[in-house]
C-alpha cells in the first residue's frame, strides 16, 4: 500500500455524509430480494453493478429509489446498517452520522417504526461488535410535497431521541430550501440539528445555498461547492462557521476534474471542510478511504489535510462533549505519532 493510503486507512475519522440507502451492496440486495420474494432484472450482482449508469442527479435517483425496493421489514434495515458501520468500522471511522430518507419506504407502506427500529438495531449492534458510534439524520426528498414531508416529520416525532438531526436531498431542480421552511423551523424547535443539501451545479444554485444559510439557518451544507463562486455566500458560511460535507466521487460524476478547485478550493480558504462518500455502493464501491485517496491524487491532499478534515468533522459532528473530546485525544495521537515518523 503507498504510504498515503496507509495514512488514510489509519487515520481516526468521522463520516458525515451518507445515505443509508445508497451503501446496499449489490450482493445484500440479492440477499433481501430473496427474502422479501422481490423479483430483480438482473442475472446476478455483476449485471446489478454494471446497470449502474448515469450522468447526472436525476438518472442517479433514478437507480438509487429502484435499489430500495428490497427493503421491506426491519431485519433489512438492521441488515442495511450493520454492513455499513462494519465495513467503516474497518476503514477506523470512529463515528458516523448516517442519512435515511423515509419517503422512500413509507410512500411503499413500511411503517416508520419498521424502518427505525431496525436501523436503530443496526445502529446499537455494530457499536457492540465493532465500538462504532453513530447517529441518524432524517431527510426529506425534496421532489415531494412539504406536506408528504410534514407528515413524515410528524411521524418521526415519536421516535426523536433515535434522531440527531434533520437533512434535505434527491433532486433539487425546482425545488428549493424555502419549500421546507416551516418544517425546518419546527424541526429546530423540537431540538433537531439542521443540515441540507446543496448538489454541484444545480439550478439557481446560489439562491439555494443562500437560503440554506440564510433563511433556515443550516449548520452544514452538504456538498456547496458552487459558494465557491461568490464571495457574499463564502463570507457567510466562514461568519456561521458552517461545516461543508464534500464528496470527492460524487464532484467528479458531477463536475469532472473539479476536486482541486473545489475541495482545495474551500480547505484553502479556511473553510470547514469534510470528506465523505455519498453513496459507495453505487460509486464504485469506494468508501470514505477511498474518497479520501482521490482528495490526494486528485486535488493534492496529504497527511497534514487529511488530519485537518478529521478535526473539522470531530468538531461537526452532532454529539457530546466527552465523546467530542475522545474523538479528538485518538486524532491528536495519531498525528503526532504519524507526523512525526514522516518528518
Ligand atoms: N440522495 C442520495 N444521494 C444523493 C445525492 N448525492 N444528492 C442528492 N440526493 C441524494
Ligand atoms: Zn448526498
Amino acid at each position: 500500500m503507498q504510504p498515503i493510503a496507509k495514512f488514510i486507512a489509519g487515520l481516526p475519522k468521522a463520516e458525515l455524509h451518507v445515505h443509508l440507502e445508497g451503501t446496499l451492496e449489490a450482493e445484500l440486495k440479492f440477499e433481501l430480494a430473496a427474502r422479501n420474494a422481490v423479483d430483480l432484472p438482473y442475472a446476478d450482482v455483476e449485471a446489478m453493478r454494471a446497470s449502474y449508469v448515469y450522468h447526472d442527479l436525476p438518472s442517479f435517483l433514478a437507480i438509487f429509489y429502484e435499489g430500495s425496493f428490497v427493503l421491506h421489514q426491519e431485519a433489512d434495515f438492521r441488515d442495511l446498517v450493520y454492513a455499513y458501520l462494519k465495513k467503516v468500522a474497518s476503514q477506523n471511522v470512529l463515528y458516523a452520522e448516517m442519512f435515511f430518507d423515509p419517503q422512500q419506504h413509507t410512500d411503499r407502506g413500511v411503517p416508520f417504526a419498521t424502518m427505525i427500529e431496525g436501523l436503530t438495531r443496526g445502529r446499537l449492534e455494530a457499536e457492540r461488535d465493532f465500538g462504532i458510534r453513530s447517529q441518524f439524520i432524517l431527510c426529506f426528498v425534496r421532489e415531494r410535497s412539504a406536506q408528504s414531508a410534514m407528515a413524515v416529520f410528524e411521524s418521526a416525532l415519536p421516535y426523536k431521541h433515535l434522531i440527531v438531526g434533520l437533512g434535505l436531498d434527491s433532486d433539487e431542480k425546482d425545488n428549493p430550501p424555502a419549500k421546507f421552511a416551516e418544517i425546518f423551523r419546527r424541526g429546530r424547535e423540537e431540538g433537531f440539528r439542521l443540515t441540507m443539501h446543496c448538489d454541484v451545479d444545480q439550478q439557481n444554485t446560489h439562491e439555494h445555498i443562500r437560503q440554506a444559510i440564510e433563511d433556515i439557518g443550516v449548520e452544514r451544507i452538504d456538498h456547496g461547492a458552487n459558494l465557491l463562486d461568490r464571495p457574499e455566500l463564502i463570507a457567510a458560511a466562514k461568519e456561521r462557521g458552517l461545516f461543508f460535507t464534500v464528496c470527492p466521487y460524487a464532484n467528479e460524476m458531477m463536475r469532472p476534474g473539479e476536486n482541486q478547485s473545489i475541495a482545495r478550493g474551500m480547505l484553502d480558504l479556511g473553510l470547514r471542510l469534510t470528506l465523505n462518500s455519498d453513496d459507495p455502493a453505487y460509486m464504485e464501491g469506494k468508501y470514505i478511504n477511498e474518497n479520501m485517496l482521490m482528495a490526494h491524487e486528485l486535488a493534492g491532499f496529504g497527511p497534514e489535510d487529511f488530519v485537518t478534515v478529521s478535526r473539522n468533522a470531530f468538531d461537526a459532528a452532532w454529539i457530546d462533549e466527552d465523546l467530542r473530546a475522545e474523538l479528538h485525544g485518538r486524532l491528536t495521537a495519531y498525528a503526532e505519532a504519524q507526523l512525526m515518523v514522516a518528518r
